[in-house]
């Protein structure tokens, strides 16, 4: 009975929390000036992001020997870290398990609940506080809204804190996504992000990779974005409201040819009908934002073709020998991101000499 009270007290106080502005809830999951969760794209300015690119760039050269992997494996050959991944990934998981075994983390993983202790009714809250009792860092992707939020909130109150990483949040968020997007970015444009014009097409609506992105694309100067969706899978309103209070020019076009066109990067979704509540994805026409040999023509000469991957149809393996292709550099660059956040997160990035040049 006391239990209950004070779940429900907590309760309170989360969701208390969970409605204040981003601006004041940041600080909550930061720790000495440093990012410590990292849960939202907010979270980034640009000299961290950029810095964020340079210890990834140094991190991908110095390991390609192995003097210099086996100096990166050593600087966090005392940690150990649990991935909770409770709905699919590929890429995500393997670059953060391969991110973690680069700096030499010892590794668990949980990603199917029917066997786990949730299985037995164990909350999923009270599964997070038990990882904490074995691990130093918890790399999590959760389908329940805001659940990772709240796991890095209830972590923060307990005695034994750890550091949480969003690995995807429902549709809320994907940020690490987000990182290694803008450093795909920052790779293809050697470093001049300034002034490019982003088209990002699909299913806007509920994907989270592409709010995370909207958001991070606040840390550079005169970026345009092009939203190219069917309507019924328009950005949300709150990323728009965003874009307009941080004065970022922003169109919204069901025009996929006209839209893609004028873009220096080209970022193709999947449609999300794992989130359908009545099979609507099915009445959408997407086949009119697929990419295919054709418009390898009309874009620009020196555009970049991005994609968070898993494809589908919008995205043609024929467009793969394009040297415009960038997805799957980009789904490599993440492994390298993420690594350069963990060595961030646990301050041995100094131990790096972290090299300059894009
Ligand atoms: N981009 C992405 O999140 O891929 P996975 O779902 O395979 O992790």
């Amino acid at each position: 009975m006391e239990r209950t009270l004070e779940m429900t007290n907590i309760e309170k106080d989360f969701d208390k929390f969970l409605s204040k502005p981003i601006e004041e809830k940041i600080p909550y999951f930061t720790k000495e000036g440093r990012i410590y969760d990292c849960l939202f794209a907010q979270q980034f300015n640009r000299e961290t992001l950029e810095y964020l690119f340079r210890i990834a760039n140094t991190l991908r050269r110095i390991t390609k020997t192995k003097e210099g992997m086996e100096f990166a494996s050593s600087l966090l050959n005392h940690k150990r870290a649990m991935l909770y991944f409770v709905q699919p990934s590929t890429r995500t998981f393997l670059s953060f398990l391969n991110a973690c075994h680069i700096l030499g983390i010892k590794t668990s993983e949980i990603r199917d609940t029917s066997i786990s202790s949730e299985y037995k009714g164990e909350s999923p809250e009270d599964s997070i506080r038990t990882f904490s009792s074995y691990v130093d860092l918890i790399i999590m992707r959760h389908p329940t809204p805001n659940f990772v939020e709240k796991s890095a909130w209830l972590m923060n109150r307990t005695k034994r804190p750890v550091p949480i990483i969003n690995a995807g949040s429902s549709k809320d968020q994907h940020p690490t996504q987000a990182l290694l997007d803008m450093y795909t970015l920052y790779r293809s444009f050697n470093g001049e992000i300034d002034g490019k014009t982003i088209a990002m097409v699909g299913d806007l609506k509920r994907g989270r990779t592409v709010r995370s992105l909207s958001y991070l694309l606040k840390n550079y100067k005169n970026i345009k974005i092009i939203y190219i969706s069917p309507k019924e899978f328009r950005m949300e309103e709150d990323v728009l409201k965003f874009l307009r209070e941080n004065k970022i020019e922003y169109l919204e076009t069901e025009n996929f040819e006209e839209g893609i066109s004028q873009a220096d990067a080209i970022y193709m979704t999947r449609i999300q009908d794992e989130h359908d509540k009545n099979g609507e994805s099915k009445n959408v026409d997407y086949y009119k934002y697929s990419f295919t040999k054709k418009h390898l023509n009309i874009i620009k000469k020196n555009a970049i073709i991005m994609h968070p991957l898993p494809r589908r149809q919008e995205l043609s393996v024929e467009v793969d020998d394009d040297p415009r292709a960038m997805y799957w550099r980009q789904e490599r660059n993440g492994m390298w991101i993420r690594a350069a956040l963990i060595t961030y997160i646990f301050r041995v990035d100094s131990k790096i000499h972290i090299e300059l040049n894009p």
